[in-house]
């Protein structure tokens, strides 16, 4: 029919428009680092919610706090050493602490178990090897098939997910607060957190905060009770704090 434009060009005239806005999608999206993550976390100055936690130092970015925690998590020396000398002896370990917890009955083979900030996955290893099959990990950077990527400011789980988790690396959380916020958001009701921390000797400079006493943990969790305190030798850190969300 005369006058109406060829019928190709509707559609290229509705198209145009959604390419220029993916295209601007496309490339305004953060630089191509690895920082990225999923979901985005809200930056504030972080606050010593308690006389028994002090914040190391304040980052610019989360970007950057993220930046120096993958110098540590990505360094190919360092993950050589975790996945061959280091491997056997921490799955051992690991192994025992968690024999123990099952023994108090804190941890079964039907548990559905997170292991938070588990970098290789030594401690999944290690739950698997005691009889808890469904277990994983989670870290920043993913190593497959153990652990998955994933914030602990943000955990990329549901709420009411895990009846256990266990964590030995508070001492990196730049926001603790919501560290265990969210460790007591994913564990079902009744279900057990297990996090081993260093109270009597300062951790290494990737740490974003020390605890100075266990007051300072404890205090963060709204939902859950203590359960004990107690020491232990576990790869630097001395303490064993086990809590239970409640019903
Ligand atoms: C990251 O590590 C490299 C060497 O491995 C070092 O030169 C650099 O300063 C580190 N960056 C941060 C932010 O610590
Ligand atoms: C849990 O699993 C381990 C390893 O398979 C097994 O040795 C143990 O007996 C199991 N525990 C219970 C209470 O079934």
């Amino acid at each position: 029919m005369a006058g109406e434009k060829p019928p190709f060009l509707k559609p290229f005239l509705l198209l145009l428009p959604l390419s220029l806005l993916f295209f601007i999608l496309l490339h305004s999206r953060p630089s191509a680092t690895s920082t990225s993550v999923s979901t985005p976390i809200s930056f504030s100055t972080p606050s010593a919610s308690s006389p028994f936690i002090r914040i190391r130092r304040v980052f610019p970015s989360y970007d950057e706090y993220l930046k120096l925690q993958l110098n540590k998590t990505l360094d190919p020396r360092l993950r050589q050493l975790w996945a061959t000398r280091d491997w056997d002896r921490k799955v051992h370990v690991f192994s025992q602490i968690f024999s123990r917890l099952q023994s108090r009955h804190l941890l079964s083979n039907s548990s559905r178990a997170l292991c938070v900030g588990a970098r290789l996955g030594q401690e999944v290893a290690a739950l698997k090897k005691v009889g808890v099959a469904n277990s994983l990990g989670m870290d920043l950077v993913p190593s497959p098939p153990l652990v998955v990527k994933g914030d602990f400011h943000k955990q990329p789980f549901k709420s009411n997910s895990f009846n256990f988790e266990f964590s030995n690396v508070f001492d990196h959380a730049l926001y603790p607060d919501r560290f265990v916020g969210e460790i007591e958001r994913t564990l079902k009701p009744g279900g057990v957190a297990v996090i081993h921390v260093a109270l009597h000797r300062r951790s290494d400079k990737y740490s974003a905060n020390d605890l100075l006493g266990v007051d300072g943990l404890v205090g963060l969790f709204k939902q859950s009770d203590l359960v004990s305190t107690e020491k232990v030798d576990a790869f630097g850190l001395d303490t064993e704090v086990v809590l239970r969300k409640r019903n």
